[in-house]
C-alpha cells in the first residue's frame, strides 16, 4: 500500500495522507543551520550541534508520537484546525506534505480556505523560514484568526530533559512590535553570546510567551485554550516553558491569497556587543536578518537559490536509464540522503535523539564515500577533523563531538577496524579531486598540535595499528568490536545496563577478526598506492607483503569450507562456524572478503557468495547472521541480547548488503548484485509502505529479517551508512562508473534488465557523458572515448571544463 507518490520533475516525494505509518521526515538546511521536520510538521530545530544547541523542544518516545514541532492554528468560527492535521487532528478537506530537498510544504484545505507552509532554511543563513500562504477557495469572504507557535528549548537538549528544578526558573523573553518578534534569551545574561527569536511580517493581534498560559497546564498541544477561547493572553514568560506564539487576524474576500512569513532565527553576537542597554539584548543582527527576510519575494528568491544548490549539486553524477525507480533514487534521493548522513553523523533523526552521539570515526569515513563527489572540499575538511583524533598508535577516537571536535572520552577508543576506515575515506578524497597535497596537511594526533604529523603519517599509522594488533592465527585482534559494534568478544558483561561497546571485563589478545583481515587487504594496497605515488617504493612494497600475507592467514585460518568465518573468540573458538549451533554464518566476511577479491580466483569467494545466498537471503534482503541467537552468549555480547530477526542478530542490517551487491560484481554476477540491490532500495518498497513503515525515499539502518515477529518492518531510517554504501554500491560498481587515481573506470555490471543507459559524471572540473549498452554479461567493457576505441577501461582526467564522450558496451 503506498502513502503517496514520486514527483520526479520537482525532486519531491509527496505524501497524501498525514496518517502515515510512522512520521515521514524531511531535514533543512545543510551547513550550520538544521531541522527535522514530519508531515505533520512534527520536528525541532538546532545550530550546528544537536545535543548542546538545541533551539526548539521535541519530545522523543511520547505518545502520541512526534510530540512539538512548528504548529499553526486557524480557527474560523468555531473550527480549529491545522493545515498539517496534527496536532489537533480535525478532518481536512484536502492535505499534502510535499518533502523536496531541504524544504517542505504541508497543504491542508478546510471549508474553502487553503493554508499551505513551506519551511525551509535559506543557502547560508542561520534561520529557518516558515512562509504561510492563505488562500480563499471558497464563494465569500473568510474571516479568521492564523496562530502560530513554536516552543523554545533551554539550548541544552539533555539538561533540558531533565534538570527541572534549575531550568523551571530560568527562562527568559524580550517581545517588541507587540509580538512580531519574540526573543527567546535564557542564560544570555551569563555564558551565552546567542539567542534565538520567532518574527513574522505582519501586524499581530496578541501573542504568547509562556506556554501554560496558551495551552492550558492539563492541555495539550492539540487543545491550546488561546486558540480555542480565540484570544492570545499576551503573556510573559518568567522561567517555567518560554514559548513563542502570535495571532495574526485575516479577513480574505474570494479568491484573494496571502503570504505570511515567519522567521524562526538564530543569532551570536559578539562578547562585548550583547547588550543594546542594561538588560536589553542587541537586536540589531536578528533586524538585518529579518529584513532580509520579510517579504513572500524575497522568500520566493531565497527558495529559487535552495533549489539551484541543489540541481548544480546534482549535476555530479546522474543517470537516464529505462528504470524511472533507479533513476530517482541515484539522481535525487541516494545523494540527498548521503549529504544529511554527512552532516548529521548519526546524531538527529527520528530515531537519533540528538543528544546521544557525535560524529563517528567509522561511520564519518564511510559517510564520506557518497557525499565526496557532491563538495569535496567538505569532504577534506571532516577528513583532517576525524584525523585530528587519532592516537600516535594508529588508535583512534571512536566518536567525537562536532562543536569542540574533541573525541569523547566516554566511549574512548579500541575498534580495531576504525584506523582502516581513514584510509578509505584519505583515498576516496584524493580520487574524487586529485588533491594529493591533503597527504602532506599537518593533523594532530588526539587534537595535540605539539604532536603533529603528516595525514600520510596518519594513514601509515593506521595501516600499522593492525599489524601491531595481530592475534594468534595472524589474524587482526577485533578489541571491543569492529564494523558490527555488537559483536563484543572481550566483554562479558552480566551486569544489567553496563556498555557491551566500552566496558572490556576481560583483557584479551586472543580474538580475532577476520572482517578487519578482509578490510585491511582491501584497504591496505590503497595506501600502498598513496606511498608508491609519492615515490615510496620500498613503503609500498612492505605494504603489500604485509597485505599478501593477511590474504594467505584468511585463506588457511579463516575459511569455514563453504564460507568465511567471521571471528575467533576470547577462547580462540570459532564464530560464524558450521560447528557454531547458532550463528553459523555472518554476512561481514563474505562481503568485504570478496570485495577485497580474496579467494576469487580459488572459486573460495563463489564459494562464499553461494553460502550468503543460501543461507542469509530472504524476501526482504540479507540477514546479518544465521541462524539467529536464541539464548544471551556471553562471550559475545551485545549481539545475542536482540530478539531474533532484529539489528545486529540476524536483521537485514543495509549497511552491509551492498558489500555484497560489490562482491557479486567483483566476481561478475550483475543479476545478483541487481537483485540485492532492489531488495532493499526503497523506492522499489513504496507499495508495501505498510510493512516497511518508514520513508519510501530513504535507506533505513535495519529491517527485521527472516526471523523477526514481522519480517519487512523497516526502523532507524535516514542516519544509517547504507546511504553512501548503497550509493558506492549502485554508481560505481553496477552503473559502474568508478573514480580512480587517474582516470575514471568504466566497467558496469548491470542486470539485462536496463539494457542500456546513460551515465553524466563530473569529475575534477570536467564531465563525462558515458553511454553505455548493456547485454547484462559481465565481460570486459569495450570503450570508446570521443571516438577512438581505448584498450582497457580507464577514462583518463580530462582538463577541468572539457566534455568527454565515452561509449561503452559490454
Ligand atoms: C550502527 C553504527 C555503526 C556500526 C553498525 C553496526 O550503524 O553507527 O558504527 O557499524 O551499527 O553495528
Ligand atoms: C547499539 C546498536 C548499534 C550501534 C551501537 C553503538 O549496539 O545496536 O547499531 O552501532 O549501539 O551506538
Amino acid at each position: 500500500m503506498r502513502f503517496g507518490h514520486f514527483d520526479d520533475e520537482n525532486k519531491e516525494y509527496v505524501i497524501q495522507t498525514p496518517k502515515t505509518p510512522y512520521p515521514w521526515i524531511n531535514y533543512l538546511g545543510s551547513e550550520e543551520f538544521f531541522g527535522l521536520v514530519s508531515n505533520q510538521s512534527g520536528g525541532y530545530c538546532f545550530y550546528r550541534d544537536a545535543k548542546l544547541r538545541r533551539l526548539t523542544r521535541y519530545r522523543y518516545n511520547n505518545v502520541p508520537c512526534d510530540d512539538g514541532g512548528r504548529y499553526f492554528y486557524v480557527k474560523e468560527g468555531d473550527t480549529v484546525w491545522n493545515p498539517s492535521w496534527g496536532p489537533v487532528k480535525t478532518d481536512l478537506d484536502e492535505y499534502e506534505c510535499r518533502h523536496g530537498l531541504g524544504y517542505s510544504r504541508i497543504t491542508g484545505k478546510k471549508n474553502g480556505l487553503s493554508v499551505s507552509t513551506l519551511f525551509f532554511v535559506p543557502v547560508g543563513k542561520t534561520c529557518e523560514v516558515h512562509s504561510v500562504t492563505l488562500k480563499n477557495e471558497s464563494k465569500s469572504a473568510k474571516t479568521f484568526q492564523l496562530y502560530s507557535f513554536v516552543e523554545w528549548c533551554l539550548w541544552n537538549a539533555e539538561d533540558d530533559m531533565t534538570n527541572f528544578q534549575r531550568n523551571f526558573s530560568t527562562g527568559e523573553v524580550e517581545i517588541l512590535g507587540g509580538g512580531q518578534t519574540i526573543y527567546h534569551k535564557t542564560e544570555f545574561k551569563e555564558r551565552r553570546n546567542h539567542y534565538a527569536f520567532y518574527h513574522v511580517n505582519s501586524k499581530v493581534a496578541g501573542y504568547d510567551t509562556d506556554r501554560e498560559t496558551f495551552l492550558g497546564l492539563y492541555n495539550g498541544f492539540h487543545e491550546p485554550q488561546v486558540v480555542f477561547a480565540g484570544e492570545s493572553r499576551n503573556s510573559k514568560a518568567a522561567g517555567w516553558s518560554p514559548v513563542a506564539s502570535q495571532c495574526v487576524a485575516v479577513t480574505l474576500q474570494p479568491g484573494e491569497e496571502k503570504t505570511l512569513v515567519w522567521v524562526l532565527g538564530y543569532i551570536e553576537v559578539p562578547k562585548d556587543q550583547k547588550w543594546e542597554s542594561k538588560g536589553v539584548i542587541n537586536k540589531k543582527p536578528a533586524e538585518a536578518m529579518i529584513a532580509l527576510l520579510d517579504s513572500k519575494e524575497k522568500v520566493d528568491a531565497e527558495l529559487g537559490k535552495l533549489k539551484a544548490y541543489w540541481n548544480a549539486l546534482l549535476t555530479g553524477y546522474s543517470v537516464k536509464s529505462t528504470d524511472e525507480r533507479l533513476d530517482r533514487m541515484v539522481n535525487i534521493w541516494n545523494q540527498y540522503q548521503c549529504m544529511v548522513t554527512f552532516n548529521m553523523s548519526r546524531s538527529a533523526s527520528f530515531f537519533e535523539s540528538g543528544i546521544g552521539r557525535g560524529m563517528g570515526f567509522r561511520d564519518s569515513n564511510q559517510d564520506l564515500l557518497g557525499f565526496v563527489h557532491l563538495i569535496p572540499e567538505r569532504a577534506r575538511e571532516r577528513i583532517l577533523d576525524i584525523a585530528a583524533t587519532q592516537f600516535e598508535d594508529g588508535s583512534a577516537y571512536h566518536q567525537y563531538q562536532p562543536l569542540t571536535k574533541r573525541g569523547n572520552n566516554a566511549v574512548g577508543s579500541g575498534f580495531n577496524d576504525d584506523p582502516l576506515w581513514l584510509i578509505l575515506g584519505v583515498a576516496a578524497y584524493i580520487k574524487e579531486s586529485g588533491d594529493f597535497a591533503i597527504l602532506d596537511e599537518q593533523v594532530p594526533f588526539d587534537n595535540d598540535e605539539s604532536k603533529s604529523k603528516s595525514l600520510l603519517e596518519h594513514c601509515k599509522r593506521s595501516f600499522d595499528h593492525v599489524i601491531n594488533n595481530m592475534g594468534p592465527n595472524g589474524l587482526p585482534l577485533i578489541g571491543r568490536a569492529d564494523w558490527n559494534d555488537c559483536l563484543n568478544l572481550n566483554c562479558f558483561s552480566e551486569t544489567p545496563g553496563e556498555s557491551f561497546q566500552t566496558t572490556e571485563n576481560r583483557e584479551g589478545r586472543t580474538a580475532e577478526s577476520i572482517f578487519i583481515a578482509g578490510m585491511f587487504v582491501s584497504i591496505g594496497p590503497m595506501y600502498a598506492d598513496m606511498c608508491e605515488r609519492r615515490g615510496d617504493k620500498a613503503e609500498a612494497e612492505r605494504v603489500r607483503a604485509e597485505v599478501a600475507k593477511m590474504e594467505k592467514a584468511v585463506l588457511d585460518k579463516g575459511w569455514d569450507g563453504e564460507w568465511f568465518l567471521r571471528a575467533y573468540d576470547f577462547f580462540g573458538k570459532k564464530v560464524g562456524s558450521k560447528d557454531n549451533k547458532e550463528g553459523k554464518i555472518f554476512i561481514e566476511p563474505q562481503g568485504y572478503c570478496v570485495m577485497a577479491g580474496i579467494g576469487a580466483k580459488t572459486g573460495h569467494a563463489q564459494k562464499a557468495l553461494d553460502s550468503v545466498k543460501e543461507y542469509l537471503d530472504c524476501d526482504y534482503g540479507i540477514v546479518l547472521n544465521n541462524p539467529a541467537f536464541t539464548e544471551y552468549v556471553l562471550e559475545y555480547g551485545e549481539i545475542s541480547t536482540y530478539p531474533a530477526g532484529y539489528k545486529e542478530n540476524a536483521g537485514i542490517f543495509c549497511h552491509n548488503n551492498p558489500w555484497i551487491m560489490i562482491a557479486e560484481t567483483v566476481i561478475g554476477r550483475p543479476e545478483r548484485a541487481w537483485e540485492y540491490y532492489r531488495k532493499i532500495c526503497p523506492a522499489y518498497l513504496e507499495d508495501i509502505s505498510d510493512l516497511h513503515r518508514t520513508e519510501p525515499y530513504v535507506y533505513a539502518q535495519m529491517i527485521a529479517g527472516k526471523d523477526a515477529v514481522k519480517p519487512g518492518e523497516a526502523k532507524n531510517s535516514w542516519l544509517t551508512g547504507t546511504g553512501s554504501w548503497n550509493f558506492v554500491a549502485i554508481s560505481q560498481y553496477l552503473l559502474g562508473v568508478r573514480p580512480e587515481w587517474d582516470g575514471l573506470l568504466v566497467q558496469p555490471c548491470m542486470t539485462k534488465e536496463v539494457p542500456e543507459y546513460t551515465v553524466v559524471r563530473r569529475a575534477r572540473g570536467a564531465t563525462y557523458t558515458i553511454s553505455v549498452k548493456n547485454s547484462g554479461k559481465a565481460g570486459p567493457a569495450r570503450l570508446t572515448v570521443d571516438g577512438k576505441a581505448v584498450t582497457g577501461n580507464l577514462v583518463p582526467y580530462a582538463a577541468a571544463g572539457s566534455n568527454v564522450k565515452v561509449v561503452c558496451e559490454v
